[in-house]
This record gives C-alpha cells, structure tokens and sequence, in this order.
C-alpha cells in the first residue's frame, strides 16, 4: 500500500495493491467505516471533513478487477493560518523538529504528510481487507481500553467490542464511556491532552497462517501499528507482564474441543512462531497524549537559536484514542489479509 498527499493538500489518497479479483469494494461499508474515524463533538478536533472515499480506478461497477485499487479523499477544510509559527518555533512531541531538519521544503502547514488526517485513506484501505476477511470467516474489532488515568478493568468478549462502535471514546460500556469522556475533558480544559491504550481483536485467522521472520504475523501487525502517528508501544497477548511469568503459567495448553484443536487460554494473543496458533489474534496499541496542546511547552526559536516557548492554539484533538481504534482495526484487517494471501496453511484445520 501507498499513501499520497498532505493534511492541507488538495486530497490525500492511497493505492492498494493485492487485492484478489471479485473483491467487493462496497461504497457504504466503506463510508461507514469513514463515519467511525471522525470526530465526535467535545471530545475530538473541530476541523470536520466529509471524508468521501472517490475510488478512482481498480473497482469498476464496485469490484476488484485485480489490478492497484486508488482511492481519493479530498481536504475541504483547510486553515494553515495556526501553524506558520512551527517553522520556527517547533511544537515538542510533533514531527516539526526532525522534518525540518529531513526535508528541505518541509511546509509544516497542518502537520503535511505526518498528521493524523493522513490515516484518513488507511480506513478505506481497511475497509476493503476487512470484507476480504469477512468473506473468509475472519472478523477484526478494537475499542479503548485505557484513556489517561481510566482503565478497562475487565477481559471483554469480541461482542463487546464490537459494540464499543457506539460509544463516542469507543469504551467496551456505558460507564466507562462516561469516565474517559470526562479524563478527555479534564484535560483539555487545562489546555492539555491525553494519551491510551487500544485492544484489538482478529478471530477466524486458519492455524498456521503466517510468514518467518521478518515476515511473521506479528512482526507485520507490528510494522503496521507502528506506522499509525502516535502509536508508542504494541503487545501481543500477555506483553510485557509475561515477563514476570514461568512457562507453566504463560504456555497456553491446548486441548480437542468439537472435534477441533485449541487453546484453554489465550496468554499469546493467538500468536506463535510468528503464525497463528487458531486463537483470536489479540494485541494492544499504546497511543501517546497529542502534541500539539495549548499550554505553554519550551521549545527553540530556530532563527535565533535561543530557547523559546510555543503554546499550540488550532484545531486538535485532545486525545487521539478514540478515532485511532478505528485507524487500528484497518491497518489490523490489511496486515492480516497480506498474511493470509502470502503465507497459507499447507493443511487446512
Ligand atoms: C487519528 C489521529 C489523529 C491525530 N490528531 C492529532 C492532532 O489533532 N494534533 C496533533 O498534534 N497530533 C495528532 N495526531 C498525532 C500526530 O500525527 C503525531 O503525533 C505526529 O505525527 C508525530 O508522530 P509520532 O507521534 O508517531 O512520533 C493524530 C494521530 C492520529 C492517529
């Protein structure tokens, strides 16, 4: 896959390569999809975009004809009169600084080619794998299970969180909707923001499916997480508090249920030798608090090449968790479907 374009350019876009021949690329699921990375008021930035996915070639009458799939998303509201100053004045934790110093032309208008709007054209993408996985009994859901101080205490069901879609912070219940509502906030009346955690689940994926090495399941879901601005940290399973364990404890002992092989448990996240073990693929994304906030940062004045302050005052989000679950589960269907289609099983469970 291939992005193209920049936060304030006219349109930004990808083109999606792999995509077998007779794939549905269905319009409607794909703006539904859209409709789940938007902003909800209060809680995510002002600057409000249709977001309509105009696929320009690969899908004629809404099939995939096998060949590069492009999809076009135009930037109709644009303001880069908040950003001129980040040229000079580079906003910390944001990629002014290195980009500046990467690219000659940097125009740092709207955060270009690193800012968020840029995984826009990642959902559409995802949209596509995910009725690939569909059509393959493989199903990908995610929701917050940490927004700053407010944590999911509980193991939730897939149901569960598939039903995250209709809260606004993307909670697994009501409740917890209500209290990372309120930490979101919290936060951005003190000019600040928040970071989180996001859990994801694939269910469905064949025992055995995966590439080696630099090609494993995970090593690929990782790459892909990776590549999501703001993503910090990813664990698979367990994680890090496998750490702490002993191999009696960590190892998930399978057994023969209905006549088919699984595990009792799922300490892997579903994940081993870099294939799937026939459990639920389960990996967790670590999201760090936005940038750009409105309370004064130290920074450089880099013309003077003295310390200097900035406070960020445009349109952002103050926690970007809830619009990245969806970003989440789209770059978790591409990676997977990639998988699938490389590296099958030679014997079918
Ligand atoms: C959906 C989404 C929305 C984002 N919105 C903002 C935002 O409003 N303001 C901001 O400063 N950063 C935002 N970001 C994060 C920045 O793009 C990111 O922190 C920056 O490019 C630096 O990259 P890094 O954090 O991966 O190092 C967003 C990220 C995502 C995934």
């Amino acid at each position: 896959m291939r992005l193209f374009g920049r936060s304030h350019a006219e349109c930004i876009g990808c083109i999606l390569e792999g995509v077998p021949k007779g794939t549905p690329i269905d319009s409607e699921y794909i703006e539904s999809q859209m409709a789940l990375r938007k902003p909800s008021d209060g809680i995510g930035t002002p600057r409000k975009e249709k977001d309509e996915v105009i696929i320009e070639y690969g899908a004629p009458g809404g099939i995939s004809d096998g060949g590069p799939i492009l999809m076009a998303i135009r930037n109709g509201n644009r303001n880069s009169s908040a950003y001129a100053g980040f040229a000079r004045t580079p906003r910390p934790g944001h990629a002014d600084l290195p980009a500046l110093f990467r690219f000659r032309d940097y125009d740092v208008a709207g955060g270009a080619q690193f800012s968020g709007r840029m995984t826009a054209p990642l959902v559409a993408a995802g949209a596509v794998a995910k009725t690939f996985l569909r059509s393959k009994g493989m199903e990908v859901a995610a929701c917050s299970s940490a927004i700053g101080s407010v944590s999911d205490a509980h193991d939730r069901t897939f149901a569960e969180v598939v039903g995250s879609t209709i809260f606004p912070t993307r909670a697994a219940d009501a409740e917890l909707d209500a209290a990372m509502r309120e930490e979101i906030l919290s936060a951005g009346r003190d000019g600040d923001s928040v970071g989180g955690i996001v859990s994801c689940m694939v269910t469905g994926i064949p025992i055995g499916t995966g590439g080696m090495w630099f090609d494993a399941l995970d090593v690929s879901v990782t790459r892909m997480m990776m590549s999501i601005p703001a993503a910090k940290g990813v664990e698979f399973g367990k994680g890090f508090s496998i750490a702490s364990m002993r191999g009696s404890q960590s190892n998930d002992p399978y057994t023969v249920r209905d006549g088919g092989i699984v595990a009792e448990k799922n300490d892997m996240g579903g994940v081993v030798g870099g294939m799937s073990d026939g459990m639920p693929l389960t990996f967790r994304v670590a999201f760090k608090p936005t940038p750009s906030i409105a309370k004064e940062q130290r920074t450089v004045d880099l013309k003077a090449m003295t310390d200097a302050t900035v406070s960020v005052k445009g349109r952002h989000d103050p926690c970007i968790v809830p619009r990245a679950v969806a970003v989440v589960e789209a770059m978790a269907a591409i990676a997977v479907m990639d998988q699938v289609l490389s590296f099958p099983p030679d014997i079918k469970a």
